[in-house]
């Protein structure tokens, strides 16, 4: 079936601006510790330079998540059963999504992303790979609980939330969104997450720090679209991409380092940046199966089944919606 519709929940104000971008922007230029959100990373540029790093010889974890798809669809489908809706959090153009769908045979396909070109592409392509599935994109921030099209209300559904971008999220905000993925998804609902794993600093490091540049290019177009959607002025060649490990948080960080002092503004508001000042763009928490474990319960869901690439470097998860319970 064609992509009949999208809905649109994007909230702009009369010249388009993003209103939740400009916010959070000049929320975050405010703080001691500059920082903006990683969802900004995805208008179109930011998209295509991320399938960009999915291709990269460092970049792992993309090949090792669909490895475990490409390599286990008999498995995965036996738990998971047919007529599900699948609804993908954040859709790529990716090839993981195809490998799930022809593995689980699913009755319905919902896409939800805040990037709507992207979304509405991506979902077309997907349509028509497969014919006969009813496909319903819907543009949307998911950390808030989404309105599921009527068409899917009555099917169980499968959250599908790949690629570790739940990593992306700090404990309390990524509960908050696995808590509101559980109210979208509703009662008997399952959830596939992909959760990057804790390795060697050095190889977690030249992963979002290649050789080739395009992971700094990635995180340098997040101020260029500051400059081109939110009317900033951003001396974009005077910050530079850094890479770091945090290891209380088992996370990597992506800044934008300042090379030297200078001034700016954004939607008429004056900021300033000192030499070796960062803006702090994206962090990415890495997990064990322990603290995947935790962190899913903490969110209202329980592990029934896991799997690791052969190289053990990244984990796919199958969780339950919990039911409620008072006692523990
Ligand atoms: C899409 C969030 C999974 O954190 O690895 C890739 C984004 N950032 N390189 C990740 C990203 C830098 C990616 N996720």
């Amino acid at each position: 079936m064609a992509v009949t519709r999208s809905l649109r929940l994007v909230e702009r104000d009369a010249s388009g601006v993003d209103l939740a971008f400009r916010a959070d922007v000049l929320a975050g230029l405010a703080e001691p510790q500059k920082a903006i959100p990683a969802r900004w990373f995805y208008d179109d540029i930011g998209s295509a330079l991320f399938e960009d790093i999915t291709r990269l010889p460092e970049y792992y974890p993309t090949r090792a998540e669909t490895e475990i798809l490409a390599d286990r669809p008999g498995e995965i489908a036996a738990l998971i059963g047919e007529g599900r809706a699948v609804v993908e959090f954040g859709s790529g153009s990716s090839v993981k999504t195809p490998l799930l769908l022809s593995a689980i045979r699913p009755s319905a396909y919902v896409p939800l992303d805040i990037a709507g070109d992207f979304l509405r592409a991506s979902a077309a392509a997907l349509a028509e790979k497969f014919p006969g599935l009813p496909v319903w994109p819907v543009e949307a921030d998911f950390m808030r609980r989404v309105e599921l099209p009527a068409e899917v209300a009555d099917l169980p559904k499968l959250g599908f939330f790949p690629g570790s971008t739940i990593g992306n999220m700090i404990a309390r905000t990524a509960t908050d969104l696995l808590r509101s993925m559980r109210a979208t998804l509703g009662e008997g609902a399952l959830l596939l997450i992909g959760m990057d794993l804790v390795k060697e600093e050095d190889v977690l490091l030249a992963a979002y720090d290649d050789e080739q540049g395009v992971t700094a290019r990635f995180n340098l177009n997040l101020a260029e679209r500051v400059n081109r959607e939110l009317g900033g002025d951003i001396p974009v060649d005077k910050l530079r991409h850094e890479a770091r490990w945090n290891d209380t948080f088992a996370r990597i960080e992506m800044h934008l380092v300042a090379a030297e002092d200078f001034a700016f503004t954004v939607s008429g508001r004056s900021f300033a940046m000192r030499a070796g000042e960062s803006i702090h763009t994206e962090n990415s928490h890495k997990f064990t199966k322990r603290s995947a474990q935790l962190l899913l319960a903490a969110g209202g869901w329980e592990p029934r089944a896991r799997w690791t690439d052969l190289g053990r470097q990244f984990s796919l998860v199958l969780a339950e919606a919990a039911r409620p319970r008072s006692a523990p």
